[in-house]
């Protein structure tokens, strides 16, 4: 019994920093031990925080403890204790702007969901401690991330939404950083009378996760009647059907790996000969499928490059819609910038000049920050459509946040099909 109290008891102080010189047992009567028994955390003026930070590119992310959430905390304010954070491709961007050793530190993840542990006093009535959350906390530069033990929301900036019971903390980690962004890129569609129940789409990166929110948004949501064509690889198509198998006659997929420096190539002879051809997975025979629905009105670039934008005569229609999320070049996570802005070759400003006035491009840019979405309200409307099951988050995989290293290589190879979300341990 002495030794447990004494063991908790220096605990307690190593936990609080006290520098104390720890007296043997003997030296303490038992009665002095009882009283000094350490009080509960709930008065503490701190929530410690455990977080997972990098200080450049160069050196690889760790976790530090140097943050602490001060209470009372401010009236606009609350405190959500991380369950998961969702990792994205822009997490690796952030990271790879910071070439030089910085002497401060920035944080990993800019989705999460958890519990709300603590309400400021001007969100009580919105907001009550033990509400499950999930939400977005983007301040890429101020260096603050998700996958940290506590979080400091302020739901007048930061994207917050209650948790429906039918979705899991993991899954709501990843939902709102893509399906946000397919919502918004189609919603400017649809204002712009772009999108209509007449398109016809086109989506580069099938497998993307902003392209699976995409194809649930256009054929759940929209209910886009025309096929889908997905440029993806075998491998993508057969995970495709497996997560919406009534979907199937409604995706048409070429597989961009067979035809990786000439994309346009299957897909202008699908347009022209009025077919697609498919391969039977078993006995690799020639399958033909009718095509008819001509040109594309949209395509949607989820992996960036001329290669289709230089093909647009081709492959969209008059007046069609570009809509990339990439840009001029084709994305590659090892070395893409955070906010680095299109710089075109002479050759594509050639093609750019010649093409632009028969097609509508936009290079989209999402701020996922609360007060854009008060604009067309998109977080409310992606919260209905998850609590509805319109949309479902599709994982990939799921890592133990001290296994960062592995989930943020997988993220680096491109190949993820799904979300990758990181457990954020209690502290
Ligand atoms: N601008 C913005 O506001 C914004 C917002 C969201 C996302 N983004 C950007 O949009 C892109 C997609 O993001 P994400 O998170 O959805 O990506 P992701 O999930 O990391 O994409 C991985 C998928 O891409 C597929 N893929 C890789 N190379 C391909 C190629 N050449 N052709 C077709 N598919 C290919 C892979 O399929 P296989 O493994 O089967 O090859 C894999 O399934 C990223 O560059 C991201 O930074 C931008």
């Amino acid at each position: 019994m002495t030794d447990k109290v004494l063991a908790k008891r220096d605990e307690f102080l190593r936990s609080q920093t006290i520098e104390h010189e720890v007296p043997t047992p003997k030296e303490i009567p038992q009665e002095e031990l009882m009283k000094r028994v350490p009080r509960p955390l709930r008065h503490v003026k701190y929530i410690p925080v455990k977080n997972l930070v990098f200080f450049s590119k160069h050196i690889p992310p760790q976790f530090s403890y140097e943050t602490k959430i001060k209470t009372p905390i401010p009236s606009d304010k609350l405190v959500v204790q991380v369950r998961n954070a969702g990792l994205n491709p822009v997490d690796l961007k952030i990271m790879n702007s910071y070439t030089r050793n910085m002497n401060r530190e920035v944080g990993l993840g800019r989705e999460f969901s958890g519990v709300i542990i603590e309400v400021g006093a001007g969100q009580r009535g919105q907001w009550k401690e033990g509400d499950e959350v999930y939400g977005l906390f983007y301040h890429p530069n101020l260096g603050f991330g998700t996958a940290q033990s506590s979080i400091l929301v302020t739901p007048s900036k930061d994207v917050i939404l209650k948790k429906p019971s039918n979705i899991g903390f993991q899954a709501a980690a990843g939902t709102l950083y893509c399906l946000g962004a397919a919502f918004n890129i189609l919603d400017a569609l649809e204002a712009k009378g772009q999108l209509t129940e007449k398109s016809n789409v086109l989506i580069n990166g099938g497998t993307t996760s902003v392209a699976i929110f995409a194809i649930q948004l256009l054929k759940y949501h929209y209910r886009i009647p025309n096929k889908l064509v997905l440029l993806c690889s075998e491998y993508g198509a057969t995970l495709l059907k497996s997560y919406f198998p009534d979907l199937c006659d409604e995706l048409i997929f070429v597989n961009y790996v067979m035809h990786s420096r000439q994309i346009h190539k299957p897909l202008q002879d699908m347009i022209s000969n009025r077919e697609t051809i498919s391969y039977d997975a078993t006995s690799g025979q020639p399958i033909s499928i009718p095509y008819d629905q001509g040109k594309f009105s949209i395509i949607l670039d989820f992996v960036g490059g001329y290669q289709l934008i230089s093909h647009t005569d081709s492959l969209l229609s008059k007046n069609g819609a570009y809509v990339t999320t990439v840009g001029d070049y084709k994305a590659n996570y090892s070395s893409d910038v955070y906010n680095a802005w299109d710089n075109p070759s002479a050759g594509a400003r050639k093609i750019f000049g010649k093409m632009l006035w028969t097609f509508d491009y936009t290079h989209f840019h999402f701020d996922p920050n609360a007060k854009y979405a008060t604009k067309n309200d998109w977080a409310e409307k992606c919260a209905e459509l998850v609590e509805s099951e319109v949309v479902k988050c599709i994982v990939d995989k799921v890592y133990d946040w001290k296994n960062f290293d592995k989930a943020l290589e997988y993220v680096k190879s491109g190949h993820c099909h799904g979300k990758v979300i990181l457990e954020v341990e209690k502290f």
